[in-house]
């Protein structure tokens, strides 16, 4: 029987279904530019997700493109890609990155190193993507594989304390990161969710990365509240894949042992939406 979806085998199909998903893809030659960012993610990751859902020369969105970690993946697997990112920092680093490198098969390289590479060809567009997707032509892309901020106030302490979180954009009203509280966040993403449906023909993805958090001693499911934000515009939510990169995982924090249990939260829910 003919694959509707994408150019995977059946076993391939079958092997990528899993709920548990470990990968160890170690830093590529672009990654000393991304990082700076601090939520980039990997592009070979953006890579499998997008051949999972699309065929080879589709179009894939990514409305909260960072750095490009989907744009890049989308290119390794030859597939069209669109980009849209609010922070023009983040967009002079992609452009950098097309411009320095190309493609050896897969793999990302500084030209010259590959004689014949192949051009990062997908275009990152800087603005809001609430107004860049109503710009767009309704079914016009095969699938949105994106990675939003995970919420509200990440702020000067906690997460920001924690990590490289370099993303925050602290004036920029427009940025979903400062939403004022976890009901505005569910609202701004509710607002991109009836884009993306408008955006997807019948029976395409949305792929969503959304990292649960903990704040004032409760577990926050975000996945599963963003999730559930976008079932109320009209997509079925077909499952998740816990995704845990073990290559770059912290060290384990020791929160309140001997007190209280608090979590670790090592995954990311990759969360799939069909329209
Ligand atoms: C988690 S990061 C995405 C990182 C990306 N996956 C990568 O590999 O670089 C989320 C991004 O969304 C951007 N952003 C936030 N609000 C936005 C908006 N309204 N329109 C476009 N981009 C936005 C932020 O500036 C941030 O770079």
């Amino acid at each position: 029987m003919r694959n509707k979806l994408n150019d995977l085998t059946n076993a391939e199909w079958l092997y990528w279904t899993s709920t548990i998903y470990e990968t160890s893809f170690p830093p590529d030659a672009t990654h000393h530019l991304r990082k700076a960012h601090g939520a980039m993610k990997p592009p070979e990751l953006m890579a499998e997700i997008v051949r999972f859902f699309t065929k080879k020369g589709e179009l894939v969105l990514d409305p909260f493109a960072g750095v490009g970690g989907t744009l890049l993946g989308a290119a390794m697997v030859r597939r069209e890609a669109l980009g849209f990112e609010l922070n023009p920092r983040w967009v002079e680093i992609y452009r950098r990155i097309q411009r320095e490198f190309v493609l050896d098969g897969h793999r990302l390289v500084k030209k010259g190193e590959a004689p014949g590479g192949r051009e990062i060809p997908g275009k990152m567009v800087l603005g809001d993507c609430l107004e860049l997707m109503a710009a767009l032509q309704p079914g016009s892309v095969a699938a949105i594989v994106t990675d939003p901020p995970y919420g509200v106030a990440h702020g000067p302490t906690g997460f920001k304390a924690e990590t490289n979180f370099a993303m925050i954009n602290a004036e920029e009203k427009k940025d979903f990161g400062n939403a004022a509280s976890l009901e505005e966040y569910l609202g701004l993403i509710k607002r991109f969710g009836r884009e993306a449906y408008r955006l997807l023909p019948e029976g395409r993805y949305l792929v969503m990365l959304v990292g649960d958090r903990f704040a004032d001693g409760e577990y926050v499911p975000l996945g599963y509240m963003v999730a559930n934000a976008l079932r109320e515009v009209g997509f079925k939510f077909k499952g998740l894949r816990l995704w845990w990169n073990k290559a770059t995982q912290r060290p384990l924090k020791p929160y309140a042992v001997g007190k209280v249990f608090v979590p670790n939260i090592t995954h990311q829910n990759i969360l799939i939406l069909r329209k």
